[in-house]
């Protein structure tokens, strides 16, 4: 059997299923691979998620070379997940994600979802106002598009027989200082990505009355 086609025996595409199925997986098989394409094909369902005025901030860093991977070990306080999933995303918010906005906004164009004069109007504006907000708002903007591209590669990874963990436990300035990765890119959260050697622990939540209240608070 095929490292693929033992995945595909386990792939579940019920969503509900998907849903509550997934858990942080923190022990993977270390032998087991996901090929380059289908991570590839994972991160493209996955930037389906919505961004602020289609930004799209986020930026990946796959990490698949075992050497790299090894060395992430203490910069990710020591969590072997870095080590034994068969890759680590990266995933960087752009802080300045508003230089994109006119390619957006032209592939639109091109496949023929926008006006090109409003996509011109649209591009303006969003370079308008993106480039005059302060450093702090660019950065939530970028967590927050991050926070949610990473759910949907979570969610895509579960459906596909894969596991995830999301990390926000690392030494952001070490991790930069160690890819050299430019200022602009803020790292917001790792994903190890690979096949579970031992399946997550089920995990609590609030009962939906204890965090809910209707019309005020
Ligand atoms: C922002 C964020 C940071 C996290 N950081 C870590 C981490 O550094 N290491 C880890 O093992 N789990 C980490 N987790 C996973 C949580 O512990 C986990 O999602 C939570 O316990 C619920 O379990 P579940 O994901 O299995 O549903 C993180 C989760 C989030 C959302």
């Amino acid at each position: 059997m095929t490292t693929q086609t033992q995945t595909q025996a386990q792939a579940n595409t019920d969503f509900y299923s998907v849903l509550k199925d997934r858990r942080s997986v923190r022990h993977y098989d270390p032998n087991f691979k996901i090929p380059q394409e289908e991570i590839q094909e994972i991160l493209e369902l996955a930037t389906k998620a919505p961004s602020s005025s289609n930004t799209q901030s986020w930026r990946f860093l796959v990490v698949t070379d075992q050497e790299l991977k090894k060395q992430l070990l203490p910069i990710a306080n020591n969590q072997q997940q870095v080590v034994d999933s068969s890759a680590v995303i990266v995933i960087l918010g752009d802080l300045e994600m508003y230089k994109k906005s006119e390619h957006i906004n032209q592939l639109a164009v091109d496949a023929g979802y926008m006006a090109a004069e409003f996509a011109k109007q649209f591009t303006e504006n969003s370079v308008k106002l993106y480039s005059s907000l302060p450093k702090e708002r660019l950065h939530e903007v970028a967590v927050f598009d991050s926070g949610l591209v990473a759910m949907q590669i979570m969610l895509i990874a579960k459906a596909k027989g894969y596991d995830t963990v999301p990390m926000g436990g690392y030494d952001r300035e070490k991790l930069k200082q160690f890819f050299n990765i430019p200022a602009h890119l803020a790292p917001t959260i790792i994903l190890p990505i690979g096949k579970a050697a031992v399946e997550g622990r089920p995990t609590s939540r609030l009962p939906i009355s204890e965090i809910t209240s209707w019309n005020k608070i």
